[in-house]
């Protein structure tokens, strides 16, 4: 029987809310590569406990994990093709933490790249003992379910390295026990500006929520910064922030004739301005719409639903390395 390939990628609740720049960012590609590994199975956990480092208010941070992933679905994340967890349903991630922990090194550790930048800033000993381990986390979470690939961001491929190179640790210590997973790089997605023409990034508070009203749109577009440019005035599309944003909602066909009329006729902002506000209301109008729909019991029920799938999962492999290691006889 040929195994099935299996892809862990994960998202993260930090707000109740998500921007276009979460859409096009993190939703869309991983839809992509939905459609490229069409046979694979896609895990995809909630990185919540992830966070953990500071205090924090639990029934936000319940909330703001329920409304991501309703906003997933609306989206149009095929939720039953997802395979959709909170680590926190599922005692393996620690149990295997556990053990991983004590067969790492201090200086495997030390040549982590955040770790190195804390340490030239002055700041390593504000570093909490959890952020210094955060490596071993991500490869409990990973080599649990062992996983074929991980698509990550550059910023994310070296904890990937970690988790390859404790997985062949383990192996040749205890013999073959965890697939060692690839590293998948996803490419880059552009820059998404915000209303601000900086990327869009909540700490500018520049971004568009997918659940905003068409009044706040309006406003938001309203304050996109502009040339100085007239309207007669044949304009460069590209080094215009409105057509920045508009363009990611555009066909090839559609975009053709946005960049004439700018390169041409020289299209006033006020016009582009509009047509950017009709293209975003298009685009978030249908997902509000699905998102008023979505029950925070159907989420719920989902979580628990698979959490009694991966636990199966977990709790094999947790079994097999526990007798490895001669913590069960
Ligand atoms: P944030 O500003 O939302 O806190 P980070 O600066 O931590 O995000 O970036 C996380 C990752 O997302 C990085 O790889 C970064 O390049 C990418 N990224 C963040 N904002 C954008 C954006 N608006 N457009 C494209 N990529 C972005
Ligand atoms: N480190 C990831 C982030 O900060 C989240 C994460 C936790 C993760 N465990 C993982 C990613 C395992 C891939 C695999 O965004």
């Amino acid at each position: 029987m040929e195994e099935i390939m299996r892809i862990l990628t994960w998202l993260k609740p930090t707000d109740n809310q998500l921007h276009l720049w979460n859409y096009f960012g993190a939703i869309k590609p991983m839809m992509q590569l939905a459609d490229k590994f069409k046979d694979a199975e896609i895990f995809l956990f909630l990185a919540n406990m992830h966070g953990f480092t500071q205090l924090h208010d639990a029934n936000q941070l319940r909330q703001n994990s329920i409304n991501v992933l309703k906003l997933y679905a609306a989206c149009g994340v095929d939720m039953e093709r997802f395979v959709i967890y909170n680590p926190a349903d599922v005692p393996g991630h620690a149990q295997l933490n556990r053990v991983l922990t004590c067969i790492t090194h201090m200086g495997f550790m030390e040549r982590m790249h955040s770790y190195k930048e804390a340490l030239d800033k002055g700041k390593a000993k504000e570093m909490s003992v959890w952020v210094f381990c955060y490596p071993i986390l991500m490869a409990a979470d990973i080599l649990l379910y062992d996983a074929d690939i991980v698509p990550v961001g550059k910023d994310q491929k070296q904890h990937v390295e970690y988790a390859r190179d404790i997985a062949m640790k383990f192996n040749n210590a205890f013999g073959e026990t965890f697939k060692v997973p690839d590293v998948y790089i996803q490419s880059e997605v552009a820059t998404i500006i915000g209303v601000d023409g900086r990327k869009m990034s909540k700490s500018y508070n520049n971004y568009i929520w997918l659940l905003d009203d068409e009044k706040i749109i309006l406003k938001r577009v309203k304050q996109i910064p502009t040339s100085t440019q007239t309207v007669d005035e044949p304009k460069d599309p590209d080094q215009c922030n409105v057509y920045k944003l508009c363009k990611l909602f555009l066909t090839k066909e559609e975009d053709e004739a946005l960049r004439k009329r700018y390169e041409i006729w020289g299209l006033s902002y006020k016009d582009a301005k509009d047509q950017l506000y009709e293209k975003i209301i298009a685009f978030v109008k249908p997902i509000q719409e699905k998102y008023k729909k979505i029950s925070d019991k159907e989420i719920i029920d989902l979580l628990k639903k698979n959490a009694k799938k991966v636990n199966e999962l977990a709790k094999k492999k947790i079994e097999e390395v526990y007798k490895k290691v001669w913590f069960t006889l």
